[in-house]
């Protein structure tokens, strides 16, 4: 096995974190915590996730539901486009993907709210494809492990980190990428 890979499983089993989404890891409950976690803290985001899944606990509940429900479920989290286009994708899945988020990257970056960090970070937790979900603190853990100069804002440079880490991706690319996240923060 990568010494990278080895290393990163035995800090897993080390250092459990007990997250709300991570209890069952559904392409559902993995996006709704993927898009909460683009602009708060984990602790901030644990009891919103709860608090959503309460009310609106799946992808046909959300498509249906009213926007003044969203907002009032997102209150306090900020940036309320992420919770528009939230409710406008779980829309689309209904009429385009059967109700099913789709599980290429590709496929989920059509959909409002999901950029290139986002898609790969569902791929890679709920559906376990072997792609790696790059923000500025992955470029800074590579840059460190490989002593190389890389620029944490660059998408070139971000690119290259997410090639390089898959390199040495031969655990489940949901431990992977979860533990790497762990690290970074
Ligand atoms: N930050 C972004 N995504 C995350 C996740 N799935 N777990 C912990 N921190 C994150």
């Amino acid at each position: 096995m990568s010494q990278l890979s080895d290393a990163l499983l035995r800090f897993h089993q080390e250092n459990p974190r007990n997250l709300p989404w991570r209890k069952d890891p559904s392409p559902y409950h993995v996006w709704v915590s993927e898009i909460m976690l683009q602009q708060t803290r984990v602790e901030t985001v644990k009891g919103y996730f709860e608090r959503f899944m309460a009310s609106l606990p799946d992808i046909p509940s959300l498509a249906r539901s009213s926007e003044d429900l969203c907002l009032k479920l997102w209150e306090g989290l900020g940036y309320y486009s992420r919770v528009r286009n939230l409710r406008k994708a779980a829309m689309e899945i209904v009429e385009k993907h059967r109700g099913e988020i789709p599980c290429e990257v590709s496929d989920l970056k059509r959909l409002p709210g999901i950029g290139e960090y986002t898609a790969s970070a569902i791929a890679a937790i709920a559906f376990h494809a072997k792609e790696v979900a790059v923000d500025g603190n992955l470029v800074r853990i590579y840059a460190r492990l490989f002593a190389q100069p890389l620029d944490p804002g660059s998408p070139k440079d971000r690119r290259l980190v997410a090639l390089g880490f898959a390199e040495h991706m031969d655990i489940d690319p949901a431990i992977f990428n979860e533990t790497l996240m762990d690290i970074g923060q």
